[in-house]
């Protein structure tokens, strides 16, 4: 795979996270290019620009604009992660790179803004809207990304949080907006996060913009909900990619002696999760993990991990993090320990979950959805 980024800026080695053997995609895009490309073109950079880059996939724009000191702003461990991996690849020092997380934002006013379109568009009017605060007359600000992930719904919230906006040609089908400030425009009343009420339950969750299914309960999640292991004597449990963490909450409520750990690479996710949890059970310790994964997690170190598993990384739809979720968690659980997975029917996660564990027991399915049982 092509991991040198050859642009005006300079050469650069970059990697994406989680590293895999045969990896086939790049750590960057035709959007990443062409900003770039127009931006040492176009704009006459000094050292005290102050730029700040919005969900920089795996940390190439930071790396390549690393001269001008930016912030980089993602709701992504991993992005950070391999942001600061690619600093250290080309002999960047960590300290030319401001890392922020999406619930953490700059107080200083940008002269630049640059924003990837993410994937989940409340997260891109949260980012707007928190953008609102900071912006200028004189900042510039342009938002980047493949045409087939900036649909319309993209191009309104920019008019309708910031201004009018124009587009560059397409190259190589990645597309630039630029935004013109209204200046007139109303600051708008940050709406996230989200509450719901969880059916059934006394629980009210808390969903930050970025949370899967932060509107109401995900109809996988609620197979899962109705099927999660009871009675067990677990006394360690892991909500693994929790999102809202309504798995662990359950699990919390039906496991009263256990402890429980959520884990999200999204800062959001994990904010929400704690929030919930705290919420719902004031005197009780849990551990809250913004991580890739169970990578932190010692071996042989769990009880029972309980899985819905993402099926995309950014705009990449694959089931790669689902299995490296799956070896982690057999490296992960004690001996007799149990991981409960659910996945769309599809998706045939048995396949690679037979491979890793000796049992796999398939403990309920319904027309879209199977739920596995792995025993360690
Ligand atoms: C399908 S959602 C499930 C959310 C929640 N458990 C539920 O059932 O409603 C998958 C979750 O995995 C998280 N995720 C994605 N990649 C991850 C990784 N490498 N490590 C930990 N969590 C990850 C996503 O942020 C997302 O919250």
């Amino acid at each position: 795979m092509e991991t040198l980024l050859n642009v005006s800026q300079g050469q650069f080695e970059l990697q994406r996270l989680p590293q895999r053997k045969n990896e086939k995609l790049r750590a960057w895009d035709a959007a990443d290019e062409y900003l770039l490309q127009y931006l040492s073109e176009n704009c006459n950079l000094s050292s005290t620009t102050n730029i700040v880059i919005v969900n920089d996939g795996f940390g190439a724009l930071a790396v390549a604009l690393h001269a001008f000191n930016p912030v980089a702003i993602s709701d992504s461990y991993l992005s950070r992660q391999s942001t600061l991996l690619n600093f250290a690849a080309n002999d960047l020092p960590e300290d030319s790179v401001q890392l922020r997380n999406s619930l953490d934002w700059p107080e200083q006013k940008p002269d630049l803004v640059l924003i990837k379109v993410p994937k989940t568009l409340a997260l891109l009017e949260q980012q707007l809207i928190q953008l609102q605060s900071l912006l200028t007359a004189d900042t510039k600000i342009i938002a980047a990304g493949m045409v087939k992930s900036m649909p319309a719904s993209v191009w309104k919230l920019l008019e309708r949080y910031l201004g009018p906006t124009k587009p560059s040609l397409a190259k190589k089908k990645a597309r630039l907006i630029f935004i013109s400030l209204n200046a007139q425009r109303a600051v708008a009343e940050n709406p996230y996060p989200v509450y719901y009420q969880l059916e059934n339950t006394r629980f009210r969750i808390c969903n930050h913009a970025n949370v899967f299914s932060r509107e109401s309960l995900d109809i996988g999640t609620r197979f899962l909900l109705q099927h999660l292991p009871k009675n067990t004597n677990a006394k360690d449990i892991v909500d693994l990619g929790c999102g809202n963490g309504i798995v662990g909450l359950m699990l919390a409520d039906s496991h009263r002696a256990a402890h429980l750990y959520f884990v999200d690479e999204s800062y959001m996710a994990v904010a929400s999760a704690k929030e919930n949890f705290q919420l719902a059970f004031e005197y009780r310790r849990a551990d809250f993990c913004v991580t890739d994964g169970l990578t932190e997690f010692e071996a042989e170190s769990m009880d029972l991990i309980v899985c819905n598993p993402p099926f995309h990384q950014q705009h990449t739809v694959g089931n790669q993090i689902a299995l490296s979720m799956f070896k982690q968690s057999q490296r992960v659980l004690r001996k007799g320990g149990e991981l409960w997975v659910i996945g769309n029917r599809h998706l045939a996660y048995h396949v690679d979950l037979k491979k890793i564990f000796k049992g796999c027991n398939e403990i309920a399915t319904n027309a879209k959805f199977v739920i596995w049982q792995l025993s360690k």
